[in-house]
């Protein structure tokens, strides 16, 4: 079964054609780092107008790389939430007017649950950055979706039936990586300008806290960002009252490299204690990660040595936001649940990751 997925939660507009669920055939994404580049952060407008402009080349683009024609493809599988409004409407508006014109079925899918399901593709006859895993991950699973938007440990019994076991109570993981750019006036994207200066810093030069939380699977990353500013503030000379944007030019290279490299030390420790936690408690027989942080190597080796198990992590292009995981999820929503009226389909900016759904 041929499942085209697409995604643009918000700003990448990508699609991707998926086989059966695990076998990807080829892929398009649109990236807008250039457009948002000067405003250091996603300008919802822009990205919006941005997905119009692009939307059907990138569809094009994923099925002409997957050889396959639009009416060979079996169903339509689209992110409806969470992201950015105006962000989600383009996607699924692309998505049912493809459904209803060629009449097939349709399945939206949360941004979330897709981040999981990029690590059910085994197989591509697209070249990758690294080599895919084996198998298909085993129920019970245990999944950690740390990202732009999101921080959130979830267990898989089985296909799509999960329940979240922790949460970030306040900013996800990636926001606190983009926010420390900021301040340090490093360059947009955040999490990777962050990540590739830590190579060059001390991680022990900064202490910074890991916030204690009422659930201790749960993660609080507003505290940690807000001790990092305090430090720079005061490695710069100032107190709290200087602006983040004044802290930078006060820093040299090297203080710059050492925030990096203590912040991120600190995150992604913090992250792996919590899913060495839930890896104890509720004995899974696969560990899977997805979402934009999960491309850091960094974070990679620092889980396989803290759980003390070989993971087969999804290569990067696969970790971001990408049409191929939409694919991948849709494809397990379509076998599992009742076809769905394209014309009920709605936006969900907001959409909760529900519980045993
Ligand atoms: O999943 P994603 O592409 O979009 C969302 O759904 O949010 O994740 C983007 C996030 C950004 O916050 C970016 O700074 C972060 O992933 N990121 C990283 C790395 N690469 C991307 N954070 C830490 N280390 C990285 N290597
Ligand atoms: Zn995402």
């Amino acid at each position: 079964m041929l499942i085209l997925g697409i995604e643009t939660s918000c700003d990448d507009a990508s699609a991707a054609v998926v086989e059966n669920g695990h076998k990807l055939l080829g892929m398009a994404t649109a990236s807008q780092i250039d457009a948002h580049r000067a405003y250091g952060g996603v300008v919802p407008e822009i990205a919006a107008r941005e997905h119009v402009g692009s939307i059907i080349g990138v569809v094009d683009q994923a099925l002409a790389s997957a050889a396959i024609k639009l009416n060979n493809v079996d169903a339509i599988a689209v992110t409806s939430g969470p992201g950015l409004i105006g962000s989600l409407m383009i996607g699924v508006q692309t998505a049912k007017s493809l459904s209803l014109g060629l009449r097939i079925p349709i399945q939206p899918v949360h941004h979330v649950v897709g981040h999981v399901y990029a690590n059910f593709i085994t197989e591509s006859k697209i070249k990758l950055s690294n080599t895919l895993p084996h198998g298909q991950p085993q129920f019970p699973m245990l999944a950690l979706v740390v990202s732009g938007g999101h921080t959130q440990m979830m267990l898989f019994n089985s296909h799509l039936k999960f329940k979240i076991v922790g949460r970030t109570c306040d900013d996800a993981i990636g926001e606190a990586f983009d926010k420390t750019a900021k301040i340090l006036n490093l360059p947009y994207p955040g999490g990777v300008s962050v990540s590739e200066r830590a190579i060059l810093g001390d991680k022990d030069a900064y202490k910074l806290p890991k916030p204690k939380t009422e659930n201790i699977l749960d993660t609080s990353f507003s505290g940690l960002k807000t001790a990092l500013l305090r430090e720079a503030q005061k490695t710069a000379g100032g107190d709290f009252t200087m602006p983040s944007f004044e802290i930078a030019s006060h820093l040299n290279q090297k203080q710059v490299n050492d925030f990096c490299a203590s912040f991120e030390d600190t995150a992604l420790d913090y992250v792996v204690d919590k899913m060495r936690l839930a890896y104890i408690k509720f004995k899974p027989k696969s560990v899977v990660i997805g979402g934009g942080v999960a491309g850091s190597q960094r974070l990679r080796t620092k889980l396989s040595l803290s759980l003390g198990i070989d993971i087969e992590y999804a290569p990067a292009e696969l970790c971001v936001d990408n049409g191929a995981m939409i694919a991948a999820a849709g494809y397990q929503a379509h076998k599992l649940k009742k076809p769905i009226d394209a014309n009920e389909i709605r936006i969900e900016p907001n959409k909760k990751v529900f519980i045993g759904v």
